[in-house]
């Protein structure tokens, strides 16, 4: 039995995976042997309605110097972050006087929009090498974890945030009480705090069970973080659903009864309660359709491997590496994994060892079938790879929200 990390409920475990390696843990060789696992399970919290992850590993071991995460690898998410502060900039007048904190600005794909605007700003980013990244496009980054010290430091340094950003990120840090303290002190009366995820209630819908890894120790909902501001004084007050990263939730935060409460907010969290997201028996039935898409799947590179097929995959993602390890996923049945990030290519995927090869390699193949791991960016990539997967005759195949193939 364990408490929930947000109401210390005793919680009961849904769904075990395993033991799971560092999901951005792309390792060499002469690595294989001592690589880091952990014991993955998820839980959901009857009381405040939180998923969450039972273990997570040491922060330290996740975000560092050598972070294999870049978030600008796609065009369509740095027309996505430029759209989100032009949304911020309307509901909050941003301009030279105004101050913005991003949490997680990784390479600086949101906050170049402020350099641009030259809206003074603050990026916060613990990975040092994605930092200095955006530090050369002229964001201003401090590379420590955000917690409720460094809003404090930061609201005595600056002042306080008329906007404070964060994506994908919050989703990441176990000590979420920390963070909302942080917010709540570093946040100006009339300040927002937007942050988006991906959202729970499209991980249930769409079975999209790779969103569960190290990095992701909480599955939020409306409900889930209005019940988290309110423990704090702060207020759900809007929300916007994305289609990043296979359906995501925007939130805005404010303080309590700074700003009117949208519709928005309650017609959500009736959704929600037609998904079942408040019962325990929605997460079990999950379970059981993941186990569905593992042994179509498998059955499904098996035959493909008897037959002699050339099958790889494109896209090296985090979430890949649950897919990969909880499936059994094996360089026998994926020769390669395309991916266009420098850092992973010549390495191996952590836990199953797939060899990680650049977009070039990829191009000069001739495969029969490409397993698309990046599944969130399936348009993007599709579009860019129409002719040459034409041109070979290739087939995608796709495993969310079930196992597919499709032809070109
Ligand atoms: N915002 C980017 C990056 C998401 S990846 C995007 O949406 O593409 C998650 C990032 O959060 C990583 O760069 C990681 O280093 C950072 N991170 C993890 N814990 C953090 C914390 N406590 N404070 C600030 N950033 C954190
Ligand atoms: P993400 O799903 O966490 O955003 O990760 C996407 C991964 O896929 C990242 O490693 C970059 C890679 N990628 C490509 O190799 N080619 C592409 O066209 C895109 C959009 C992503
Ligand atoms: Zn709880």
């Amino acid at each position: 039995m364990k408490n929930c990390l947000i109401c210390q409920t005793n919680i009961d475990v849904f769904m075990d995976f395993g033991q799971q390696p560092i999901a951005n843990g792309f390792v060499t060789n002469e690595q294989f042997n001592d690589e880091y696992f952990f014991h993955m399970q998820t839980a959901f919290c009857p009381k405040c309605t939180m998923v969450q992850l039972i273990e997570q590993p040491d922060r330290e071991k996740m975000f560092h110097e050598n972070y294999a995460f870049f978030s600008s690898t796609s065009n369509y998410m740095v027309k996505h972050f430029a759209a989100f502060v032009d949304d911020m900039t309307a509901r909050q007048n941003l301009g030279e006087n105004s101050f913005a904190v991003e949490i997680g600005c990784n390479d600086g794909i949101l906050s170049q929009n402020f350099v641009k605007a030259g809206v003074p700003h603050l990026g916060v980013e613990p990975s040092k090498n994605v930092a200095e990244i955006a530090r050369q496009k002229g964001i201003n980054v401090t590379t420590e974890f955000f917690d409720k010290a460094l809003a404090e430091a930061t609201s005595e340094e600056y002042k306080k945030a008329d906007a404070i950003f964060s994506a994908n990120v919050m989703c990441h840090i176990p000590y979420m009480h920390s963070v909302f303290e942080g917010i709540k002190i570093l946040l100006d009366e009339n300040g927002i705090f937007a942050f988006e995820d991906p959202y729970l209630g499209d991980i249930i819908q769409k079975t999209s069970f790779d969103q569960i890894y190290d990095e992701h120790v909480f599955f939020f909902s409306a409900h889930s973080v209005s019940y988290l501001a309110n423990m704090h004084g702060l207020e759900l007050f809007d929300i916007a659903p994305q289609i990043t990263h296979g359906g995501s939730m925007r939130y805005y935060i404010t303080h309590k009864d700074a700003k009117p409460l949208s519709q928005n907010v309650s017609k959500q969290l009736e959704f929600e309660k037609s998904l079942g997201l408040h019962e325990g028996k929605t997460f079990t039935a999950f379970n059981a359709k993941i186990d569905k898409i593992k042994s179509d799947l498998i059955a499904l590179l098996q035959k493909l491997h008897n037959e002699g097929k050339k099958v790889v995959a494109y896209g090296a993602t985090s979430k890949s590496t649950t897919t990969a390890n909880y499936f059994g996923i094996t360089p026998q049945l994926i020769e390669f994994v395309s991916d266009t990030t420098p850092i992973k290519q010549g390495k191996y995927t952590p836990g199953m060892h797939i060899p990680v090869v650049s977009q070039e390699t990829f191009a000069a193949s001739k495969p029969d079938y490409v397993l698309l791991f990046a599944w969130n960016h399936a348009k993007e990539i599709m579009e860019n790879e129409a002719a040459f997967m034409k041109s070979c005759g290739a087939k995608w195949i796709m495993y969310i929200p079930k196992v597919e193939i499709i032809e070109v």
